[in-house]
């Protein structure tokens, strides 16, 4: 599908996130392996976590959608997995793909893992490496680097880790064999990735103690205990409508519930110290997770140097804080952030490449881009590489380039956040009826399928 966004003269309202979909794909899988039944709301509506739920079933817990984002997960413990009947399809997820095999790892039978296309492009030796030191049998194609996987579960053992990047893909992956070990396991990171694993597994009854980077988890002795919770909106879909807010110059928008866990935060911070007016409100804790009500508004954005920790804790954000950095005053520089290169697509070239042709002055580096902010972007036609959020991204940029932008293959925000298009068309539009102006005008529309 193409979307075209027409620039807007205002952008206000409220926004209701879709929930948190890093929580939803953990909440199901860890409440999947306890004793007994489980309430999880606001469950993301997003594909990539319901490719996640299709898994589970496959392997027959039942999960039932009781109305949107209302699931009850019948937990079968840790002895009630069932082997599948076919090969296990994580579409589009490698967070699926990735924390699945950790748990398929323990269990006493064969599983096949697959995806789609640009799954099966994406590194899988960095997970096979540490599964097999705590004996997994997992193999996969090009000598064991990509999906997809075929696991014949084992009694693992636990281990020693350090992660060679700091992903929480991986690192959860293994937290998740760790519970079946025997022995202890330790994981240390080279920087903070986010901890959603870590927190669930404390609150249902896991033995996980952090020390700075380490983590060590003693094999569970006991069932998990079900988990009921409420996921926090998504802090990552949050980031468009934060971004968006202070790059226009006639905004103000209010984004509620967003989950503010320090480990996803580096968006908010590197908006702070941008100069966005950027308030948080409200701050509560909800399901183990710290939450607030955020509003931003129009903002003078100045270019800043990004890179080292917070790379991880902001990762997913990387290519829409390159569109703040086509607006702000001065240069923006992102580095350390290679990992970008291996997500659903390269991320970098991409974002260069489609900036540079809404009019962005923007350059591509090894591990990052430099943009040389003050630009006033033009629509153009681009394209999404099938990435959601580099057409999540695109969306944005549209909001303030001069005139139309077409973005082919815009269906595909779907994996993360199903109803962007219309809400930003609501949030166009609504100011648009309240000005009623001719030239207030912004359009949104599909032209085919
Ligand atoms: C995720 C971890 C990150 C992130 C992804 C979601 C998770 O990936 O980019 O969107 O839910 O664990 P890596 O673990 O590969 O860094």
């Amino acid at each position: 599908m193409d979307q075209r966004v027409r620039r807007a003269s205002v952008l206000r309202g409220e926004v209701v996130l879709p929930g948190d979909k890093s929580i939803s794909h953990r909440a199901v899988i860890l409440n999947s392996v306890a004793e007994g039944k489980a309430k999880v709301e606001n469950f993301s509506p997003g594909a990539d976590c319901w490719s996640t739920v299709s898994c589970l079933r496959e392997l027959g817990i039942e999960i039932a959608e009781e109305s949107p984002g209302r699931l009850t997960v019948s937990g079968v413990g840790t002895a009630g997995l069932q082997e599948p009947r076919d090969v296990l399809d994580a579409g589009n997820s490698a967070t699926t793909l990735r924390i699945l095999s950790g748990l398929l790892a323990a269990q006493p039978f064969l599983s096949i893992v697959t995806g789609d296309e640009s799954l099966r492009s994406r590194p899988m030796a960095r997970l096979i490496h540490p599964l097999r030191l705590m004996g997994a049998e997992i193999w996969g194609r090009g000598d064991d680097s990509l999906a997809p996987l075929a696991i014949k579960g084992i009694q693992l053992r636990g281990i020693k880790y350090h992660l060679p990047v700091a992903s929480a893909q991986l690192k959860s992956a293994i937290l998740i064999a760790a519970l079946f070990a025997q022995g202890e396991t330790v994981v240390e990171e080279p920087a903070p990735s986010r901890d959603h694993t870590e927190r669930l597994l404390r609150a249902m009854g896991a033995k996980l103690e952090s020390d700075g980077p380490k983590i060590t988890l003693a094999p569970k002795s006991t069932p998990l205990l079900p988990l009921d919770l409420n996921i926090p909106g998504d802090i990552s879909s949050a980031a468009f409508w934060l971004v968006a807010g202070a790059i226009h110059p006639n905004a103000k928008i209010q984004v509620m519930n967003t989950g503010i866990n320090p480990t996803r935060m580096g968006i908010i911070e590197v908006l702070l110290d941008m100069g966005a007016k950027l308030q948080i409100e409200r701050e509560r804790i909800e399901g183990g997770e710290p939450v607030a009500d955020l509003t931003v508004e129009s903002s003078e954005l100045v270019g800043r140097q990004i890179g080292g920790s917070i790379i991880p804790r902001l990762i997913d954000e990387i290519p829409l804080i390159a569109v703040a950095g086509c607006v702000a005053r001065g240069t923006t520089v992102i580095r350390d952030a290679a990992e970008l290169r291996v997500k659903e697509t390269d991320r970098i070239s991409a974002t260069v490449k489609e900036l540079s042709r809404l009019g962005a002055d923007i350059g591509e580096l090894p591990d990052g881009m430099i943009i040389r902010g003050g630009r006033t972007l033009k629509g153009a036609e681009c394209y999404s590489y099938y990435d959601h959020r580099l057409a999540l991204t695109l969306g944005i940029a549209a909001l303030i380039a001069k005139g139309e932008t077409v973005i082919h293959d815009a269906e595909v925000v779907a994996m993360s956040y199903p109803t962007f298009w219309q809400d930003l068309e609501r949030l166009s539009c609504q100011s648009n009826l309240a000005k009623g102006g001719k030239d207030s005008h912004q359009s949104i529309s599909a032209l085919g399928k």
